[in-house]
Formats: structure tokens, sequence, C-alpha cells
């Protein structure tokens, strides 16, 4: 019995597929990587938002979940459920979007560093731990974010980032690891949050350099970035 459409009620989730909706292209394929219950993966394609999408996992549990989502929905001819450590055992295909939502930001950077024809495809990445470190891979390897939103989800806000391979290359500031959640709208109360959390994490760190080495530039940087971010939400230190 097919049940009823998938509702997608994570907005970290939701935002990956606005991401996706809004980024001008048609005849999308996604391949989303670390699916688990393959619900972004059966909403993109029930949505009309992608033609085709790839489910992909690791491990064997999350991917018979994601079967029976298929299942459930009737989407056979148009979602594969695919045991896959990152994108390895993915194939080219006609992708078009590569999803990999809900791991963290080390691992979606290591997951992108094995595959070459990534740089073909628009990618949407919401890491849930250091984003800065991925936003540096993305950069150091001639990515470009262009566009980021914030979303909560429970206790945390993350963020979620489309990004581009650019042939030009991506020369950037350090400073854009933290401020490209300059990225992130100010406007939007979770964009608020994340700017708001983002400075004081560094803030932080600048206030630890400053107390070991008070003559340190980084510390002085780092509190000079949290400066900034903060000047976005109309706040101070
Ligand atoms: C926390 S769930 C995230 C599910 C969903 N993408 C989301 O954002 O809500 C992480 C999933 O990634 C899978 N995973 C972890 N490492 C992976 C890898 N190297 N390749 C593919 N999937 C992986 C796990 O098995 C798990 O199902």
């Amino acid at each position: 019995m097919v049940k009823d459409m998938i509702k997608l009620e994570n907005k970290r989730l939701m935002a990956c597929a606005e991401l996706i909706m809004s980024d001008g292209c048609k005849d999308r394929h996604a391949a989303d990587i670390g699916t688990d219950h393959g619900y972004l993966a059966a909403y993109l394609v029930q949505s009309g938002i992608c033609l085709t999408a790839v489910a992909a996992d690791i491990n064997e549990k999350p991917l018979e979940s994601a079967k029976r989502t298929i299942a459930e929905q009737g989407l056979e001819g148009s979602v594969t459920a695919l045991l896959s450590d990152g994108l390895d055992s993915v194939p080219r295909g006609e992708i078009t979007h590569i999803i990999c939502a809900g791991m963290g930001g080390e691992l979606i950077a290591d997951i992108l560093s094995r595959c070459e024809w990534a740089k073909e495809c628009t990618l949407i990445l919401q890491p849930m731990t250091k984003p800065d470190e991925l936003r540096e891979w993305l950069f150091d390897h001639g990515f470009a974010v262009n566009r980021e939103l914030a979303r909560r989800d429970g206790r945390f806000v993350y963020s979620v980032m489309r990004a581009k391979f650019s042939p030009e290359g991506v020369p950037y500031e350090k400073d854009e690891l933290y401020l490209n959640a300059g990225l992130i709208d100010p406007g939007e109360e979770d964009g608020a949050e994340y700017i708001r959390i983002a400075a004081e994490r560094l803030k932080r760190a600048g206030e630890g350099i400053l107390s070991a080495d008070s003559g340190s530039a980084e510390g002085r940087r780092r509190i000079q970035v949290a400066e900034k971010l903060l000047s976005r939400i109309g706040g101070q230190l």
C-alpha cells in the first residue's frame, strides 16, 4: 500500500531541498549520501524537485530503512537505494546534485575528496560539526559557497551550504571561514542565532589564545572577527 507523500518536517533537510530547488538548474538528479531513512531522496523526487535520486548509505540498517521508504512510496522506478561508502559505489550517471547531510564536516570533506566527479555537480552540504573546516576544504579545493542557510534542529543551529567548483579557484581570507557565515541571513531567527554562537565561540578561542600569549596577533584577530560577526546582528561583545 502506498503511504501518504513524505512530509519533511526537519528544517535542515527542508533547507537542503530549498537550496536544490532555488539553484536555477532543470532536470536534476540527486545523490543523497548518508541517506538513513531515505526521506530526503524520496521527498526530492515526489515533490518534482529532482527526476531521480540515489539514496546511499554505508550501513545496512539505514539502507533497509531507505528501501522500505522507497517501496512504501512506490518510488522504485526513480529512487535507488545503494550501499556505498560515500560516493565510492555511486555511478556517475546523470547526477547533478550531491547531498551530504547530517555528518561531520571532516567526514563530508573526506567523502568529497575521494570523488573526482564531485567537481561537476552542485554540492549541498550540511555538516553537524566543524563547518569552518569544511569551508576551508571547499575553498582550498576550488569550491565556492554561493548560498548558505542556518536551520535549527533540536538544541542546535546548523549551516546548510550550496557549493560549486569554480575553475578560476577561490581566493579567500581566513576570516571568511567564519564570516562565510556572512552568507547567512541575520534577519532570520536561526541565522541570527547561528552568527551569535559562531561569534561567541570565536571570542572564547581568541581570549584563550591571549591568556597564554597576550601579544598574539591570532588571538586579537579572532576577537576582531567575532566583533565583525556580532555587528551583523546588532550585538556587541
Ligand atoms: C545522522 S544520519 C543523517 C541522516 C540524514 N542525511 C539527515 O541529515 O538527517 C548519518 C547517516 O550517514 C551514514 N554514513 C556515515 N558515514 C557514511 C559514509 N562514509 N558513507 C555513506 N553514509 C555514511 C550513517 O550510516 C547514517 O545513516
